[in-house]
């Protein structure tokens, strides 16, 4: 008989999968991050998470910790297991064999192969499954790996900080103009998004590192759109120590000029059709979609942030409002005319120390 279901209990067992996939997030492009936490006569006899790179899945891990004890017991997956043979066997396959007497699912799993066929499974082999517990969380977490398998793109997270007055650039350089608070939330998404991208003015202008600088975090890959080769190889981003590499994504004319032009063992080119701006971004979020990368975060300078959005490739932005008024300087945006105005679904606002947090998704 399934153990008998208990709501308060399953959300809180779901939200200790969700912590379990929230500490991989980042690490297991091309697959989601998942957490599975198996429970018995209310213990928990097993947690685990998507193995680094998206394989072994969360379901066979925690069934390995659980070993005998996961028979007769419940499952807490915060997204669908999979049904099919892909690099590993089915998810749920594995749990209906482990003796799981019933499964609570956070969210189903859009990709074409599996959607709702892993839960359809488990229902033919007399599995009792519950579907959506702290569904919006469990999509949100995996919003990149939904994004690129119902759009073939990763999704893009454009973050910009600026003054009260909209002005992206500090009249004394080298100033920083958000907060310290501001600034490590941005490591935070540094951590959890597969790449970083910036585009040639900022590189010029700052000669930024991109990487993360949080204790136990992992650099995202960093890439630099520059057309026309116009950033110095000498760049720290070029030159800088990292596990990941830096990649010039550059138009296909400049190819050729580019591998010999950024030499060093961990800069890598990737040709993009061209267009009138400079580099396809469209192009651009299909290939790193190709790639299997979920999230990108966005942080160029005004015309990397309006070519982007001018394309409709970016799913969130990130304002981070700073208490300054600047009176002068580059605009967050520029290059979008006022008939091709951005409208945001909603915007929601949260202080981050001395600053604002805006936060919405364009329509
Ligand atoms: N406050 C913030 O959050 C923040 C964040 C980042 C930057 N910034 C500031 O922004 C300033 C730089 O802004 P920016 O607008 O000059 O630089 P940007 O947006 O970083 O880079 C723009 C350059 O990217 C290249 N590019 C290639 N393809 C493109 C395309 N399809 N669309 C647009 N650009 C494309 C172009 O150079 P090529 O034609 O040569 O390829 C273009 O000039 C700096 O002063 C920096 O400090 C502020």
């Amino acid at each position: 008989m399934a153990p008998r279901p208990d709501p308060q209990a399953d959300v809180r067992f779901m939200r200790e999968a969700l912590e379990q996939a929230a500490s991989v997030l980042g690490r297991t492009s091309p697959n989601p991050a998942v957490g599975c936490v198996i429970v018995k006569q209310g213990r928990v006899m097993a947690r685990a998470a998507t193995a680094p790179n998206g394989r072994p899945h969360a379901e066979p891990r925690a069934l390995e910790i659980a070993g005998k004890y996961a028979a007769g017991a419940t499952a807490y997956v915060s997204f669908e297991p999979c049904s099919h043979f892909g690099q590993t066997p089915p998810c749920a396959d594995a749990l209906i064999a482990a003796g799981i007497k019933r499964a609570v699912v956070g969210c189903l799993d859009p990709y074409p192969p599996v959607r709702g066929r892993g839960v359809a499974k488990l229902r033919r082999a007399g599995i009792a499954v519950e579907v959506g517990v702290l569904e919006e969380e469990c999509r949100r977490l995996n919003e990149g790996f939904i994004t690129r398998v119902t759009r073939r793109r990763p999704f893009v997270l454009l973050k910009m900080a600026m003054s009260l007055d909209g002005r992206i650039v500090a009249p004394r350089s080298g100033g920083w103009i958000s907060s310290a608070q501001s600034r490590e939330l941005v490591h935070r998404w540094r951590n959890e998004c597969d790449a970083v991208m910036t585009g040639a003015g900022t590189v010029i202008a700052d000669n930024p590192r991109l990487t993360c600088r949080l204790k136990g975090g992992r650099d995202p890959v960093r890439i630099v759109v520059d057309a026309s080769l116009r950033t110095p190889p000498q760049a720290q981003v070029y030159r800088l120590r990292s596990a990941a590499p830096t990649i010039v994504a550059t138009i296909e004319d400049n190819a050729e000029r580019a591998k010999q032009r950024y030499s060093n063992r961990n800069v890598e080119i990737m040709a993009v059709r061209g267009s009138a701006e400079g580099v396809d971004i469209r192009a651009l979020m299909r290939e790193l979609g190709r790639r299997g990368w979920s999230k990108i975060l966005l942080e160029g300078g005004a015309h990397l942030a309006a070519a982007a959005l001018h394309a409709k490739v970016v799913d969130r932005v990130a304002f981070f409002i700073a208490p300054l008024i600047f009176g002068a300087g580059m605009p967050a945006v520029e290059g979008i005319r006022a008939s091709n105005a951005i409208a945001l679904a909603e915007l929601r606002a949260r202080p981050i120390g001395p600053d604002w947090l805006l936060e919405g998704e364009p329509v």
